[in-house]
């Protein structure tokens, strides 16, 4: 059984002292829920006392993105044991904002992915078609290059413990959910392709979380799914109430406070 993960991406949003108060409300809400793994990736800069204010508890805390050297002359850039350092086990790696918006290529994603690896952060790792790709029917030759490349040189036992994110990039932030059967081919078609790349039992264990537009009102049709394992949830995160009834989806529906 592959254990479900809710995570929070909570982007270029919150200072450190609203984050804090955001992850005590939290706590709150869903500090000791046993069904799922619960994830929240603040800013950087608040990693440290979101860490702290949620030990203890079952909330765990993620980077959202990481350098892959360790240390060195990078100005800017925030290294896996300087995550690990602040209480982090997870990062995300490969969201598509950072595809657009910064640069990120499969190459680096997969460099970021090893780094992440190496020192004991289990990576999130982004994976999506954007609107035009999806009309123009390369959906799944897009999933793949990212895929392969992504993974390129990581072995099987590392890669079955990998948490891999299908985030439609036309959905995010958009609104646009993809519908529970879009999301289910998209997420059945990762599965087969891990299974071919790194063999049955990796595609068995590995966790495909779905994002983009995840909201109180579509999670539970996305969780009924097979093959989706969870969900990476960016605007909907903001809120304690929505993010705490995403967490509680489906048969924990009846917890949510
Ligand atoms: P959204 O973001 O839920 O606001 O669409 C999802 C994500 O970017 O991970």
């Amino acid at each position: 059984m592959r254990r479900t993960i809710i995570a929070g991406n909570w982007k270029l949003n919150k200072t450190t002292d609203e984050a804090v108060r955001f992850a005590l409300e939290l706590k709150q809400r869903v500090g000791s829920v046993t069904h799922c793994d619960v994830i929240v990736a603040p800013a950087f800069v608040a990693l440290g006392e979101v860490y702290r204010a949620v030990k203890g508890t079952s909330i765990r805390v993620a980077g959202q993105n990481l350098f892959w050297e360790a240390s060195g002359a990078y100005t800017g850039e925030i290294s896996a044991p300087m995550l690990r350092s602040v209480g982090c086990d997870h990062v995300i790696v490969g969201h598509s904002e950072r595809r657009q918006y910064f640069g990120e290529s499969d190459e680096t994603v997969n460099k970021r992915i090893k780094a992440a690896l190496q020192h004991g952060l289990t990576p999130i790792f982004c994976v999506g078609e954007t609107l035009e790709e999806r009309e123009s029917n390369r959906t799944f030759d897009v999933l793949t290059r990212q895929v392969v490349a992504g993974l390129e040189g990581i072995p099987a036992g590392r890669v079955a413990g990998i948490v891999v994110a299908y985030e439609p990039v036309w959905a995010i932030g958009t609104g646009r959910t993809a519908t529970r059967e879009q999301a289910q081919e998209a997420h059945a078609f990762l599965r087969a392709l891990l299974a071919e790349q790194r063999g049955d039992h990796v595609a068995a264990s590995c966790r495909i979380l779905y994002g983009g537009s995840v909201k109180p009102g579509n999670v539970d049709g996305l969780m009924a799914q097979p093959d989706i394992d969870g969900a990476l949830v960016g605007g909907a995160s903001l809120d304690a109430a929505s993010f705490a009834r995403i967490v509680n989806y489906g048969p924990h529906a009846s917890l949510a406070g």
